[in-house]
């Protein structure tokens, strides 16, 4: 059995979820999905990360305890994610008791192996980031991601060998090109690595300083350090479901984030597995920013979108399609209003939505919705054959690249083929001389084909769509990505399509202003 493990990372509670949360997830779930039709077994992995100064900060500044605090707010990201339709199989809160308790396991493990030790130390931190920054990484003394300075920290720590694993690390990363996508992250990362800066891993903070963490089971007077408790949920949210599943899927992990994360992911996790003497994930998959005007999105710098807010006004698929449409994966994306209408109102409405509405109404208006059979052979059905055969192969091998834009792009030029069919071919024309019914049938049975290899190849983009489209086809979905396009074999003789539906409705901003997504 084929199997596909996909992770997203728990989000900090301090924020609502937002575009940029949301864009990570519609990611992860698009790969599952796309896996899932090409038979693979999936699971997919995200959640919230509740301890820490941030979150502890956070909770103080509304009043309330931070378990508090966080049981309030977590369910604000699996609710959203719920509604968004994303096929979560674990959620994790790293205020679950399994979870916890696997972390204790783990610090000890590390621990017996003399992978720990205490020492003094002074940093600068950053609670943004919840890490310790190097002076380089510093912008004219600032956080680059944050824009303030952080904080000097001096205190006696436990430290984590870390330096013992960075050559097997750095070695991984040369042996396996493919481990981090896209490559110049990987440069980036291998470039760290021949620094020679990276020393070891403070992973723990006092009590005196920071209650809320989960406590070192060698020393009550500790609680673990964030990222070493947060980066193991990856494992504890399969362990929640056995040791079974942990191994099965376990070696298949494709972690997806964007790059503000990169470096405690490539080097301080598989420091740790290598340490806890388990297998190394499969591959980091790092996209950019969504930015609004040069700001990242960001709660604290207050551009944010709200997900919820979108999928009420447009539907998740049309925010799904925005996403993915018009980012390249791996680098960064601008969004705003007039390119989001633009797009949809170009390619969902006119392109897809009236395709579909343009044939199922010929089909009802002609043949009261009976499909006829599939007769002919002209240059033009030829044609629209083939633009949608290179669909069929070209848009599974962009998704398989990452390279979601290409794929929908592959797609829609096959799109634009079907709509200049219908133009060329005037069926409406031809039906006024009932003599040329046979051949409009023909026409829109090839037409229903195209909507039929759109629907497959739209199941993993824009899952809701797909289904609505089968079942405007008065089909069930084959579940799976076919090898050919078995045009002619779908439809059964007698079979009736349904009349049409308004799949995407226009998006028109001069007549509804409160329509046009905003900043909060
Ligand atoms: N809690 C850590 C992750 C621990 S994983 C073991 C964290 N949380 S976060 O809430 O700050 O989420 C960061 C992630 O959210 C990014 O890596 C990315 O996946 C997503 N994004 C947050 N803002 C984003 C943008 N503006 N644009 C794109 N992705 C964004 O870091």
């Amino acid at each position: 059995m084929k199997r596909f493990y996909v992770t997203t990372p728990i989000y900090y509670i301090n924020a609502e979820p937002h575009l940029g949360h949301t864009y990570t997830m519609v990611v992860a779930d698009t790969l599952a999905r796309f896996h899932r039709a090409r038979g693979s077994e999936t699971f997919l992995v995200t959640g919230t990360d509740e301890h820490g100064d941030k979150i502890a900060a956070m909770a103080a500044e509304h009043g309330e305890p931070p378990k508090v605090y966080a049981d309030r707010m977590s369910p604000l990201f699996q609710q959203a994610w719920q509604d968004c339709g994303f096929v979560v199989d674990q959620f994790v809160r790293t205020t679950d008791p399994r979870h916890e308790r696997l972390v204790q396991e783990f610090l000890q493990r590390v621990y017996d192996n003399g992978d720990i030790y205490f020492s003094r130390y002074a940093g600068l931190y950053c609670t943004g980031c919840e890490r310790f920054l190097t002076e380089k990484e510093l912008v004219g003394g600032n956080c680059p991601d944050h824009k303030r300075p952080p904080e000097l920290i001096e205190e006696e720590n436990y430290f984590f060998r870390m330096t013992r694993y960075l050559p097997a690390v750095q070695q991984h990363f040369e042996a396996h090109a493919d481990a981090i996508f896209p490559d110049h992250y990987r440069n980036e990362v291998l470039a760290m690595l021949a620094s020679g800066g990276i020393g070891d891993l403070c992973i723990s903070r006092p009590k005196s300083r920071l209650e809320w963490g989960i406590e070192l089971p060698f020393d009550r007077r500790y609680v673990c350090y964030v990222w070493f408790d947060a980066l193991i949920s990856y494992v504890s949210g399969l362990k929640m479901h056995g040791e079974d599943t942990f191994r099965a899927f376990w070696p298949t992990a494709h972690h997806v984030m964007a790059k503000d994360i990169l470096k405690p992911h490539a080097i301080f996790w598989p420091s740790m597995l290598l340490a806890l003497g388990l297998p190394l994930f499969r591959r980091l998959l790092i996209h950019g920013y969504w930015v609004r005007g040069e700001a990242k999105m960001s709660k604290s710098l207050g551009n944010v979108i709200r997900p919820l807010d979108m999928k009420r006004q447009f539907g998740i698929d049309t925010l799904r399609y925005f996403l993915l449409r018009e980012m390249a994966f791996g680098q960064d994306a601008s969004f705003n209003e007039d390119a989001f209408v633009a797009r949809v109102n170009a390619d969902l409405a006119n392109g897809l939505g009236n395709l579909v509405s343009r044939v199922l109404s010929m089909q009802q208006r002609y043949f009261a919705g009976c499909v006829q059979p599939l007769e002919g052979d002209t240059p033009a059905d030829r044609d629209l054959q083939a633009a949608f055969a290179q669909a069929l192969e070209e848009v599974p091998q962009w998704t398989e690249q990452l390279a979601f834009h290409r794929a929908l792009e592959a797609l829609w030029r096959a799109l634009d083929r079907a709509n200049k069919y219908v133009v060329d071919t005037a069926p409406f024309t031809l039906a006024r001389n009932a003599q040329n019914l046979p051949r409009v049938g023909a026409i829109l049975h090839r037409l229903l084909e195209c909507l039929y290899t759109t629907a497959v190849l739209l199941s993993w983009f824009l899952p809701e769509t797909s289904q609505k489209m089968f079942s405007l086809l008065g089909l069930d979905s084959p579940g799976h990505v076919p090898s050919n396009l078995g045009w002619g074999e779908h439809f059964p003789p007698g079979h009736r399509v349904r009349p049409p539906a308004t799949l995407f409705p226009r998006i028109d901003l001069h007549r509804d202003e409160a329509a046009a997504p905003r900043p909060r």
